[in-house]
């Protein structure tokens, strides 16, 4: 690659704690190496309609604890319309771009190999408070979003013992069971349902009684938006789905709390934590990934590595081809949910 002078960056997906550090330290460490950097606002959709911001010290000064993307973001898929596609190539060229730096989840990140075919310069930075990317140990905001659901926890004990009721908690994650399991582990649930594993309510009413025998008249149960009872039923808000096929998922958690209550007799109540896990500032662990993330994908377009995504292997921030196993889903750690299990009841 010919010397890298103007590269793009975007942010794409559902928001999560972290981009924002990300921004920075990409344009922190772009301009630090005589790079100019263009904002492309709203994901997607910037190339495709050609919106962008120019992006400089000033501009990326104090955002490092907020959460959140300065530069906006939205599930556009490109390839959807042939002429959407079209002006993203174009756009790319128009803004005389050397390298496009695209930060998002699978579905950003599975457009970004598809562009990557068609000869565009992309690396790839993994996000998502769902922590299901496959190349990747961990992605930011999924730190962030844990805490959150993990003092949710805390406080739903509190509440759940002083009126002796069950307490549903419904946490985010899509299809992955890594914020169920890591908030309930860390929260002390009683018991933890992931979309990994069927539902097996007979089990979950029979920890709640024994707990009862013993003289807990108050469990807090974890599951996963995603989680699916036995039967295969999986509960979605809405039969629409978004640009990349994907249904709304929510509403287990209610329908868990029905059956348990009908089941147990036990009152019961439910929280939906939904999108207060992606919002706000994000914790140290995240905002510490999101730098080394951002400053280690400007150093691959200058070291001509394009093609190819961050990620972190162990303490390590290394280059990972991005390509149609890189976003993969990954499920949770079978060990991990049986370390879990263990501590059911
Ligand atoms: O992928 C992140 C995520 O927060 C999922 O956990 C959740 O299912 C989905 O996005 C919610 O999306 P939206 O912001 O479109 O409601």
């Amino acid at each position: 690659m010919g010397t890298v002078r103007t590269i793009g960056v975007l942010t794409g997906g559902g928001d999560c704690p972290g981009l924002n550090p990300v921004i920075r330290a990409v344009v922190r460490r772009a301009m630090a190496n005589g790079v100019v950097v263009i904002g492309i606002k709203n994901g997607w959709q910037g190339l495709v309609k050609g919106e962008t911001v120019a992006l400089d010290l000033q501009s990326v000064s104090g955002i490092l604890p907020k959460g959140g993307t300065i530069l906006g973001t939205s599930r556009t898929n490109p390839f959807k319309r042939p002429e959407d596609a079209q002006a993203v190539l174009d756009h790319y060229r128009a803004l005389k771009l050397d390298a496009l730096i695209a930060i998002g989840g699978e579905d950003t990140l599975g457009v970004a190999v598809k562009l990557i075919a068609q000869g565009l310069k992309i690396v790839g930075i993994p996000k998502t408070i769902d922590n299901d990317l496959s190349r990747t140990d961990f992605t930011f905001g999924f730190d962030t979003a844990v805490n959150v659901a993990m003092e949710a926890i805390d406080r739903l004990h509190s509440t759940a013992e002083s009126h002796h009721r069950i307490m549903v908690a419904e946490v985010m994650g899509r299809h992955a069971g890594w914020i169920a399991t890591y908030a309930g582990i860390a929260g002390g649930a009683d018991v933890i349902l992931v979309p990994e594993e069927p539902v097996d309510l007979d089990a979950v009413c029979e920890v709640i009684r024994k707990r009862h025998h013993r003289g807990k008249e108050f469990s807090i149960i974890v599951v996963a938006e995603g989680a699916k009872f036995r039967d295969g039923t999986m509960i979605a808000k809405e039969d629409k789905t978004d640009a990349f096929g994907h249904v709304r998922l929510g509403g287990i958690g209610q329908a868990l709390a029905d059956l348990i209550e009908q089941r147990t007799g036990f009152e019961t109540r439910v929280t939906v934590l939904g999108h207060i896990q992606r919002g706000g500032s994000p914790t140290a662990f995240d905002r510490v990934l999101g730098t080394r993330f951002g400053a280690k994908a400007v150093d691959l377009v200058l070291a001509g590595q394009t093609g190819m995504m961050v990620s972190l292997q162990g303490q390590q921030i290394v280059a990972k081809p991005l390509d149609e196993t890189a976003v993969m889903m990954k499920t949770i750690d079978p060990e991990l949910y049986d370390l879990a299990k263990s501590f059911f009841g």
